[in-house]
């Protein structure tokens, strides 16, 4: 799926994140599994990440995160008409997370459910929150991405164990009166589903049930590097835009090398590109609202920019969006 803005604009006018407290290194993990800082950090670029506590389950980090948004664009929670949380760690199955958050923000009026994209959650749910608003159907939406995926994780498997973290973020949308967003390019290819699945999570049945992640990572190295890229290019052409148009780049945080190789196959400068990877790991869909969080924090994510996001994952699936930042929706602060 490919489109550009059909003329209203709608932006992102609150942003917010939350991380549990615990932060486990590299070190720690080399106690439970076969692995060393040595060569996590050279494969992947990974340093910590933020794990949950035993009793932390996805709304605890998701429901600060958008209390934080919805300060942030200084509006309450209900005056938000949708509210959509993109996950593949839900606090279970129904009643959905969304509607949870939904209850304890005070937005009545909401439409809420999860919606399921693996790492690319939060660029489908934004996309479907732009798409909502734009047609008219509604006019101040929630979307949170956020995963908690140290619950699905083997703990005892090295070659997905150092990878993954946990986090959320979410982001205010609703229409603005300048910039906002330009387009987007979503996809998937279920061909490839198994090279990064959870088998035995759903109805199917299998031989022996597995409710861990289980991946190639060869195979999602090359997926990602591919479509990291296409996908980034497609939705440029499609705005008219050249990829020396944008201020800020913000890719998935997977792996450092996935993101090297794709700014650089881009020709985006490393300055331009938002890397905290090192610090969080992959946080699937909290990955990209914590890398905007990080972006405005060090002033790199300001007023006019332009900023591509690119996700990949699970699925498998991909997503890319371009939004000219604003800062100036209609409630009373706005994002700064
Ligand atoms: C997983 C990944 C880091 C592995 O890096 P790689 O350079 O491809 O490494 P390889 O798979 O070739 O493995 C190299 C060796 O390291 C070993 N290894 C794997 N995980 C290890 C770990 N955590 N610690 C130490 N050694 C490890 C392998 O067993 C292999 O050993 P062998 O050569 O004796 O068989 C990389 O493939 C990757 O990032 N893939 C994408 C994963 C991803 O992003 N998934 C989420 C998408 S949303």
């Amino acid at each position: 799926m490919i489109g550009t803005a059909n003329g209203v604009r709608v932006g992102i006018t609150g942003l917010g994140t939350c991380v549990p407290e615990r932060v486990v290194s590299n070190d720690e993990l080399a106690r439970y599994v076969d692995t060393s800082d040595e060569w996590i950090v050279e494969r992947t670029g990974i340093r910590e990440r933020r794990i949950a506590a035993e009793d932390q389950a996805l709304s605890d980090i998701a429901l600060p995160a958008a209390e934080a948004a919805l300060r942030d664009a200084g509006v309450d929670g209900a005056s938000v008409d949708l509210l959509i949380v993109a996950t593949v760690t839900p606090d279970m199955m129904f009643p959905t997370t969304s509607a949870i958050l939904a209850d304890r923000l005070g937005a009545r009026d909401a439409a809420a459910y999860d919606l399921l994209a693996g790492c690319t959650g939060f660029m489908y749910a934004v996309a479907q929150a732009y798409g909502m608003i734009a047609g008219g159907l509604a006019r101040r939406a929630l979307v949170v991405g956020g995963d908690v995926l140290s619950k699905i994780l083997d703990w005892s498997d090295r070659s997905t164990l150092v990878l993954f973290g946990d986090g959320a973020g979410a982001v205010v949308l609703e229409p603005v009166a300048r910039g906002g967003f330009l387009g987007f390019e979503l996809g998937a290819d279920g061909a490839g589903g198994e090279h990064l699945w959870l088998p035995g999570s759903g109805s199917r049945r299998f031989e022996e049930p597995d409710s861990y992640v289980k991946m190639n990572g060869r195979e999602v190295f090359k997926f990602a590097t591919r479509v990291m890229v296409s996908s980034a290019t497609a939705v440029l052409e499609r705005c008219g835009l050249d990829v020396a148009d944008v201020d800020v780049y913000v890719p998935h945080q997977a792996n450092r090398r996935i993101i090297d190789y794709a700014a650089a196959k881009l020709g985006i400068p490393q300055e331009r590109t938002i890397v905290n990877v090192d610090r969080y790991g992959n946080t699937s869909s909290g990955s990209i609202p914590l890398a905007l969080a990080d972006a405005r924090a060090d002033g790199r994510l300001r007023e006019g920019q332009l900023v591509l996001m690119t996700g990949m994952g699970a699925g498998l699936t991909w997503g890319s969006a371009l939004v000219e930042w604003t800062t100036n929706g209609s409630g009373a602060s706005g994002a700064a």
